[in-house]
């Protein structure tokens, strides 16, 4: 009897054992290196567990320090040991108004807010409503809390004033963890805001070249059959990410798609070279350019592009003016959509509008993960 064509695939020069270990989103068993990270978390929601008060907490370091693997570790960690504790997970490149936001906290806590129709205030009424019938402690984590300001300052004050208040003059319990690439994020906020949502900070240092290397032997071991690697590989992988800043993201991702050349290839063994040409593809990749290759008027129009899902470039141009603090010209701004279109990070085709003549549909080119992670730099 002829094997199953996908029996063949499987068989032949496999290298992985298992790949999901190396996916961005997953979150492994262990974390090495982040024990004094995950003490001071536990101290901060411990509490909720013994029926009292956590503590708010304000996360911050560069990307790929492994902020969000963390917490999210921590979270389920939790959730595992005690019911009163439910955390929500909310990524503010996706959610950056107030009202989506407040609309994500409110479904979470079972309040029943419709899709459209309801005002901000509406949203938030309902929300304590819900909050005051709670019988556990919900835990809401933003993170890549910077994105927050991108709808406008007064929008993001506004935001964190509703969690003040639901804390401090509600008393209602609720635990809240803010996750910024900069520490700077702190210091814009108000004293009282800080003193409540952000009363104790947690630091993650990029790591160093033997940290990554002793973080990678742990994922690899998981993700990759016995023998599937060359020597050196793991120590090459550590020492590439730790030139590029102790971002520990970008070593996985090498190892995962050197696996994946291997694996195609039908190598049987994942080499140097392999790794190298992960190196290169990952370098050449639309959109990945050192950190600090986008200038602010760049990054500024490509959050407001993150925040829809099509737009043409009339209403790029008035969002981009709208919120940003100088305004551009016409001429200026077209000029920036066009340098952002070289860099392969948009694309726009020409098209007509009924009654309105022609413009331009702008589009992302990279994934708004990739997006979300250059603009987090
Ligand atoms: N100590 C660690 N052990 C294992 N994997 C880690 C560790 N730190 C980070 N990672 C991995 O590195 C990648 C980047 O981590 P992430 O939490 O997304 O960083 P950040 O949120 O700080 O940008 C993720 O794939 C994550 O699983
Ligand atoms: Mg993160």
């Amino acid at each position: 009897m002829p094997r199953n064509i996908f029996e063949n695939a499987a068989l032949e020069g496999a290298i992985f054992k298992n790949e999901s270990y190396l996916y961005p989103e997953f979150v492994p068993e262990r974390l090495p290196h982040r024990e004094a990270q995950i003490d001071a978390l536990v101290y901060c929601f411990s509490p909720i567990a013994k029926g009292a008060k956590p503590h708010n907490v304000f996360v911050h370091g560069k990307t790929g320090t492994g902020k969000t693997v963390t917490v999210k570790y921590v979270m389920n960690e939790l959730q595992e040991h005690t019911d009163r504790a439910k955390a929500l997970y909310i990524n503010c490149f996706e959610f950056s108004s107030r009202s989506s936001v407040l609309s994500e906290v409110a479904n979470f806590i079972g309040a029943v807010v419709p899709r459209r129709g309801l005002s901000t205030d509406e949203i938030y009424s309902k929300l304590l409503e819900s909050a005051r019938r709670l019988q556990f402690t919900p835990i809401i984590i933003l993170d890549e809390a910077d994105q927050l300001s991108v709808q406008g300052k007064e929008d993001a004050s506004k935001l964190l004033y509703d969690l003040l208040r639901i804390i401090e003059y509600e008393k209602i319990r609720f635990g809240i963890a803010l996750i910024s690439n900069s520490g700077e994020f702190l210091a814009k906020l108000d004293a009282r805001v800080r003193s409540s949502l952000a009363e104790e900070r947690i630091e993650f240092e990029p790591y160093s070249p033997i940290q990554l290397k002793e973080i990678l032997r742990e994922r690899a071991e998981f993700a990759f059959l016995p023998n599937a690697l060359e020597n050196e590989v793991i120590n090459v992988a550590a020492a590439h990410a730790a030139k590029l800043g102790g971002d520990c993201r970008i070593a996985i991702e090498s190892l995962w798609k050197a696996g994946r050349i291997a694996e195609k290839e039908g190598a049987g063994k994942l080499t140097l070279k392999h790794l190298r040409s992960a190196f290169e593809l990952i370098e050449s990749s639309p959109g990945r350019k050192p950190a600090n290759f986008l200038s602010g008027t760049e990054k500024a129009m490509l959050k407001i592009i993150l925040q829809e899902k099509q737009l043409n470039s009339g209403e790029l141009f008035r969002k981009y003016n709208e919120s940003a603090g100088e305004k551009l010209s016409e001429r200026r701004l077209r000029e920036v959509a066009t340098g952002l279109e070289k860099k392969q990070i948009i694309s726009s085709e020409g098209i007509n509008l009924p009654e309105r003549g022609r413009t331009r549909r702008i589009s992302l080119k990279i994934s708004r993960r990739e997006l979300a992670e250059k603009l987090g730099k």
